[in-house]
């Protein structure tokens, strides 16, 4: 049988193909994923019992009947919950539950965003949101960050420096809550300033929280929708990291005036309403006592991860430690080729994203690394580094000691 040609019908622009699948590595630290030793499982089970129990015949009806904005019930939960840790007052009516916050970056890059536009963000930033930016042809330009998260003065050069251009960015993207990949947390100051430069200059802010429940200390800065008085800020949100990424809910909230354009470019009739039924359940009741148990494990991982890198690779190995998140950001020896690096662990069933990936300037991140520590169990953190410090030995002939043992070079 000779296979039909697609080729030739496929239209301009579209990604590369596909590789398929080949299963996770052995030693995975990429990816946001989560502990799952820490998914609530007995509780999702009770409470989709009790949903599915009480509601279920409304999944005959798109959207539950509830509207295009989702699951009324967890969207009062949201309220609720954006009140009490973010400081934002909003109704149900302006928040979009979505399939993920990856959902909300494709709606808000859909209502804001044609090639050639210009947008700002952290120069080390995530992935998910660079390849979007990349793919529709938009110009980035990358601000430094510091420990506090991105650099007000560098900002104001930027926008200034546009202004001059003649260039009109189209909106400020920001993690500023446990930033992806730095997991830096912009003070409460630092937004304030944020929010004059973004009116001064008529660029709203795009803020993307998704780590916001995961702090050690459980005390974060308000968020930035919650301190704008212009409603010149989109706040997008996520279940993915407190409860489970697979489930796939994440939120927007918005003024209605971009809502109700972001609103008629989600056209797949509403996201998976059991997941939205069950979380909605759950949270109500258990949120506020599982996202303790939670932090508590990660912080655990974490402390774990430091150990192993100390131990491994020594002084090599420079990086902060995180107050919260799921990542730690490693920068190695700057003759270390993090894409290189990448490829050899990976052939020994150690999986790391090298710092290019994460990063609008690939020389900045050349030798960095983005370790996620919440899914390897405690022992696969400790083999895996063992093996990445290995293998780094190898090809780039540090650490020099390893374990406290010196190495000659392979
Ligand atoms: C900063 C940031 N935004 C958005 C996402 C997407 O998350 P999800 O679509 O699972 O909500 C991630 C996932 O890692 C992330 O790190």
């Amino acid at each position: 049988m000779t296979a039909f040609d697609f080729a030739p019908l496929l239209p301009a622009g579209l990604p590369p193909p596909a590789a398929r699948w080949t299963g996770l590595a052995k030693y995975n630290f990429t990816g946001g994923n989560n502990d799952a030793d820490q998914v609530p499982v007995d509780g999702l089970i009770t409470a989709a019992d009790a949903v599915i129990a009480r509601e279920g015949r409304n999944l005959a009806t798109y959207n539950l009947g509830h509207g295009p904005l989702g699951y009324r019930p967890l969207r009062e939960f949201l309220t609720e919950k954006l009140k009490r840790d973010a400081g934002i007052s909003c109704t149900p009516d302006d928040i979009l539950i979505v399939s993920g916050s990856l959902q909300a970056l494709d709606l808000v890059n859909g209502a804001l965003l044609a090639r050639g536009d210009t947008v700002i963000c952290e120069k080390d930033c995530y992935q998910g949101t660079l390849t979007r930016f990349a793919r529709l042809g938009v110009n980035v330009i990358g601000v430094p960050l510091d420990d506090d998260g991105m650099r007000m003065e560098a900002l104001s050069v930027a926008l200034e420096d546009c202004r001059k251009r003649g260039v009109q960015p189209k909106m400020i993207y920001t993690i500023p809550t446990v930033q992806n990949p730095t997991a830096t947390i912009m003070p409460e100051a630092r937004r304030v300033e944020l929010l004059r430069l973004s009116e001064q200059y008529g660029v709203p802010v795009f803020e993307d929280d998704c780590y916001a429940d995961l702090i050690w200390d459980g005390k974060r800065p308000p968020a930035l929708y919650a301190m704008s008085k212009t409603a010149n800020v989109i706040h997008c949100g996520s279940f993915s990291k407190s409860i489970a990424p697979a489930l796939r809910v994440g939120f927007l909230v918005a003024p209605w005036a971009i809502m109700s354009r972001m609103l008629p470019l989600k056209t797949d009739a509403g996201s998976g309403a059991l997941e939205q039924m069950v979380l909605a359940e759950y949270c109500a009741a258990h949120f506020t006592t599982h996202v303790p148990e939670l932090r508590k494990a990660l912080r655990a991982k974490v402390e774990t991860l430091m150990e192993a890198l100390n131990e491994q690779f020594g002084t090599t190995a420079e990086f902060e430690d995180p107050q919260g998140g799921i990542f730690l950001w490693v920068k190695l020896p700057d003759n270390v080729d993090a894409m290189r690096l990448y490829q050899a662990a990976l052939k020994e069933g150690v999986a790391i994203n090298p710092g290019p990936e994460w990063s609008t300037d690939k020389a900045h991140s050349g030798s960095r690394l983005r370790l996620c520590f919440a899914s390897p169990t405690h022992q696969q953190i400790r083999e895996g580094v063992a093996i990445l410090a290995d293998v780094c030995r190898r090809e780039f002939g540090v650490p020099t000691r390893i374990a406290n043992v010196e190495r000659a070079r392979a």
